[in-house]
């Protein structure tokens, strides 16, 4: 595929002149008079997206965040709420910030010494609502820089796309209002793929690469189809082949038992379909959901069943098996992800 746009990562290459948040109402060639401009246009409301609008906004450039759902800041909104971080020193910048935010969050709402202070491990986990609170006041504190709009979906096309004259350039994306379904475009100088699936880079045409490699592509040893335990060795079906295959997806959600602080579940997708998920219960009794669970001894498996039956943690160190479906990770206020 042709290299059409190369889409502009980095924040470095805006040009330095200011411009006005006032945004221009343009009349150009091929533009509705009333379509607005803006330095930067960023696919989805992920942390990335907002960290990249936030950075622009204090170079005085204006941003338009189009987000899909109702909700910005992606996985750390949505329920992942207990941040892994191997190597707390590397953390910095954006990220940083975030962090001492959600731990003065709950420093303001439950005091210094408090279980909810100390459970948010320095703001590194959280309830969702927090880093919901968090990222607002972030993208409050750069004002009318950066717009936000919700309920914009980008669909993977080509004709989504306006493209320069030479066809090198993107001028302006096209989304749906999922509102009342119309169309709508944005014109912008930059644009940014914040999102987690990479639709807009798609649809620019930038070349991509699916699945996984072997290791002998790059030289890597634990590439290409690997199983592996948690800080054990490889397991049965390694074969370091590279194929087609992307990460699967993972539910992580912020739950708790404590009905005075939940929200109920009160609608499903129309096209959920329980027993495609219930098999798992049985798979994972019986051992075969993975690889990993027939590492268990009976005796073993039998206890955690035993275990997640009486709402406790799995045997501590016995990582494999029912504990992956089981992993609670406590958030504050009695909360787990
Ligand atoms: C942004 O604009 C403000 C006010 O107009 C100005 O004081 C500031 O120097 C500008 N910052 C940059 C990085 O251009
Ligand atoms: C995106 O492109 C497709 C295919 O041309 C078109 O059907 C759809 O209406 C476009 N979406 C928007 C928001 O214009
Ligand atoms: C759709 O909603 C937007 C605001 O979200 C509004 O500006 C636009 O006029 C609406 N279009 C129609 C056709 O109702
Ligand atoms: C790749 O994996 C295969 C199968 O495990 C192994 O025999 C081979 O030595 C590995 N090669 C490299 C370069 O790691
Ligand atoms: C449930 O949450 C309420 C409100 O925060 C709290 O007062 C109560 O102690 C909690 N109950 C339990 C069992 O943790
Ligand atoms: C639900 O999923 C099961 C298991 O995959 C399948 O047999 C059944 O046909 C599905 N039902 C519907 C309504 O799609
Ligand atoms: C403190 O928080 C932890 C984790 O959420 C919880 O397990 C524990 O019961 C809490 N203790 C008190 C006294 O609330």
């Amino acid at each position: 595929m042709r290299l059409r746009n190369p889409l502009v990562l980095s924040l470095l290459s805006l040009a330095a002149g200011p411009t006005t948040p006032v945004q221009a109402q343009e009349q150009e060639q091929g533009f509705r008079t009333d379509v607005t401009t803006y330095d930067l246009i960023i696919l989805q409301g992920t942390p990335g997206s907002i960290s990249a609008a936030v950075a622009a906004a204090k170079q005085n450039k204006t941003s338009l965040i189009l987000e899909r759902t109702d909700h910005v800041g992606g996985l750390v909104t949505n329920g992942l709420g207990a941040t892994d971080v191997a190597t707390p020193a590397l953390a910095g910048g954006f990220f940083k910030d975030f962090a001492n935010r959600v731990r003065r969050y709950y420093v303001e709402r439950y005091g210094e010494g408090s279980n909810q202070t100390r459970t948010c491990q320095g703001g590194l986990h959280f309830e969702t609502q927090a880093a919901e609170a968090v990222l607002g006041d972030m993208l409050g504190e750069v004002g009318e820089w950066v717009t936000v709009l919700t309920g914009r979906q980008f669909d993977f096309s080509p004709e989504n796309l306006t493209l320069s004259a030479g066809g090198e350039v993107i001028e302006a994306i096209s989304v749906t209002n999922l509102l009342n379904g119309t169309s709508e475009t944005y014109r912008g100088r930059f644009f940014i793929d914040a999102s987690y699936e990479g639709d807009l880079i798609a649809a620019a045409g930038v070349p991509f690469l699916l699945g996984r490699e072997s290791n002998t592509t790059y030289g890597e040893p634990g590439a290409g189809k690997t199983y592996k335990l948690w800080q054990g060795g490889e397991c049965p079906g390694t074969t370091h082949q590279g194929d087609n295959k992307i990460q699967s997806y993972n539910y992580r959600l912020c739950l708790t038992s404590n009905a005075s602080i939940s929200t109920p579940f009160t609608m499903q997708p129309n096209s959920y379909n329980r027993s495609e998920f219930a098999s798992l219960v049985s798979d994972v009794k019986s051992g075969l959901n993975n690889v990993a669970s027939s590492q268990l001894t009976p005796e073993q498996l039998q206890s955690n069943i035993d275990r997640a039956n009486a709402n406790e943690r799995p045997i501590p160190d016995i990582m494999p098996g029912i504990r992956r479906l089981t992993n609670n990770v406590a958030v504050p206020n009695g909360k787990v992800d």
